[in-house]
């Protein structure tokens, strides 16, 4: 369960003291008690009622960042800082399931239905509305390896939404949730850590019903490369060589199985396919051997 703080303090704050309390604190957005020291400023800027709007309102007039493309995020999210530090800033919407873009977008644009954990600490704090809904639950990062269909002991720990002024540190690799809408279109503003732990190692999404890890979430530049080299590689060893070794001893467990995938992807046929993921089972990386077994098992049934 994230760490939740909640405050009656009335004060209001400017985006820029909320900056700089930050930065002449160093606060390392991946220490707790760093994150943690900033909640009672983070609950003042979620007291100030018009700074959002005012930063939209200024965006729009000068209709010079409509079509930013410098971040991963969707038109749900107001970046409110650059992300070009070890942490930064941003606003985030929740429809509601009545709201039109909910019904014309669908659960999964907003995260929506998906359980997920988090490879990032992020401060928050509900700043209007009555707040998106969660079911909570904690997991060890740890215990699991990270191949789809991989049971992990999900721990619920209760349901409960974001409501105004509230403050909650979610915990890097530990605290899971389950989003749903809340009553009204709300919003929350995040102090987000942006290190590179949040790209390298694994999100997961899980199937809380079965207990068990659904998908990694998270993109790595690398995953994307190597199945268009398998496609596209010169047919001269070089590629096969090069995929094959990644798929061996790449230090991310994750990168292999992608590799591994890859050189599945350009055999012939499905037994061609069949054969390298065999050959994955003796991977020395156990989440490599998981992720083996499991596409072995539904590339089996697909030529029984
Ligand atoms: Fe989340």
């Amino acid at each position: 369960m994230p760490i939740v703080r909640h405050f009656d303090d009335t004060a209001s704050i400017e985006l820029d003291e909320m900056i700089a309390f930050i930065e002449d604190n160093a606060v390392d957005p991946r220490n707790e008690d760093d994150m943690l020291a900033a909640a009672p400023l983070l609950k003042r800027l979620g007291n100030n009622r018009s700074f959002i709007a005012d930063m939209a309102l200024k965006e729009l007039k000068a209709r010079n960042n409509l079509d930013a493309i410098d971040h991963n995020y969707t038109p749900q999210t107001i970046m409110l800082t650059p992300a070009n530090k070890r942490w930064f800033m941003r606003c985030n919407f929740w429809p509601s399931a009545s709201d039109h873009i909910f019904r014309s977008s669908g659960a999964k644009a907003f995260f929506y239905f998906e359980p997920h954990d988090h490879n990032f600490n992020f401060l928050t704090v509900g700043y209007k509305g009555p707040g998106y809904k969660s079911d909570y639950y904690e997991y060890d990062y740890d215990d699991v390896l990270g191949y789809p269909g991989e049971a992990v002991p999900l721990r619920f720990v209760e349901s409960s939404a974001l409501e105004e002024g509230k403050v909650m540190l979610y915990r890097a690799f530990r605290d899971v949730h389950d989003q749903r809408p809340g009553d009204a279109m709300s919003m929350s503003i995040n102090i987000m850590e942006n290190s590179l732990r949040g790209n390298f190692m694994d999100q997961y999404g899980f199937d809380t019903k079965t207990m068990t890890v659904s998908g990694i979430l998270n993109r790595i530049g690398a995953t994307a490369l190597l199945p268009i080299l398998a496609v596209a590689g010169e047919d001269d060893g070089n590629t096969l060589d090069f995929l094959t070794e990644t798929a061996r001893g790449h230090v991310s467990g994750r990168v292999r199985t992608v590799a591994l995938n890859a050189l599945a992807g350009v055999q012939p046929d499905a037994l061609g396919a069949i054969a390298v993921h065999q050959g994955g089972l003796t991977n020395d990386d156990p989440q490599v051997r998981g992720f083996c077994r499991e596409r072995l098992a539904r590339l089996e049934a697909l030529v029984a």
